[in-house]
């Protein structure tokens, strides 16, 4: 069994806007693990069946809906226990790119600054319109969580990752993350594809 680290992740890094069908692909699937039936070298002789393991982000329960206070973040580990997993979850009280909830204002991002690592948990702001996380305390980068976690001043050049979410009931789900965790070469730590 060879061993590949994978993530759907890098390729909407840059995403300004996002659809539900942009967030299920950015998460891959609803459960860690499933079997697919694949053909490798269709139509030549050397065409084989093989199963193919195919491993999504898990989809986490991180909160209920009904217990969010505005402006009062939730602290999580996500997608794994690994490095930088810590994010926060928080009801904005105003719409954010990637919302959810009646007014689409409950989101999520990764806690560890882009630049190089940098703790952000605590630093949570809301102010008048604006909802940001910073300064980061090493380099003083911001992070603007109405516009999927763009940097608006600092040192970091990268987004803030943002934690895609899903809504079932009042349940909130974490499904998966756009946008690379700092110190990390994929979201997804200990993913075998056989
Ligand atoms: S580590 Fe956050 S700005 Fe440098």
């Amino acid at each position: 069994m060879s061993t590949t680290k994978r993530s759907a992740s890098s390729k909407g890094h840059n995403r300004c806007m996002m659809s539900r069908r942009d967030f299920l692909l950015y998460s891959g699937a609803a459960t860690a693990v499933s079997i697919i039936p694949l053909t490798l070298f269709a139509g030549t002789s050397s065409e084989t069946e093989v199963d193919a393991r195919v491993v999504g982000y898990q989809r986490k329960k991180i909160a209920q809906l009904s217990n969010l206070k505005n402006h009062e973040p939730v602290y999580f580990q996500y997608p794994d226990d690994g490095p930088n997993s810590v994010a926060m979850l928080v009801k904005a009280d105003i719409e954010c790119g990637g919302g959810i909830g009646t007014t689409k204002d409950v989101i999520a991002f990764s806690m560890t600054c882009t630049h190089q690592g940098g703790p952000l948990t605590g630093a949570y702001k809301a102010q008048g319109e604006h909802r940001i996380v910073g300064q980061c305390p090493f380099h003083l980068s911001t992070f603007d969580l109405r516009r999927h976690g763009i940097m608006v001043s600092g040192q970091a050049f990268e987004s803030l990752p943002q934690v895609l979410l899903e809504l079932d009931g009042d349940d909130i789900y974490a499904v998966g993350v756009m946008g690379l965790i700092f110190g990390r070469v994929e979201n997804l730590i200990d993913v075998e594809v056989s």
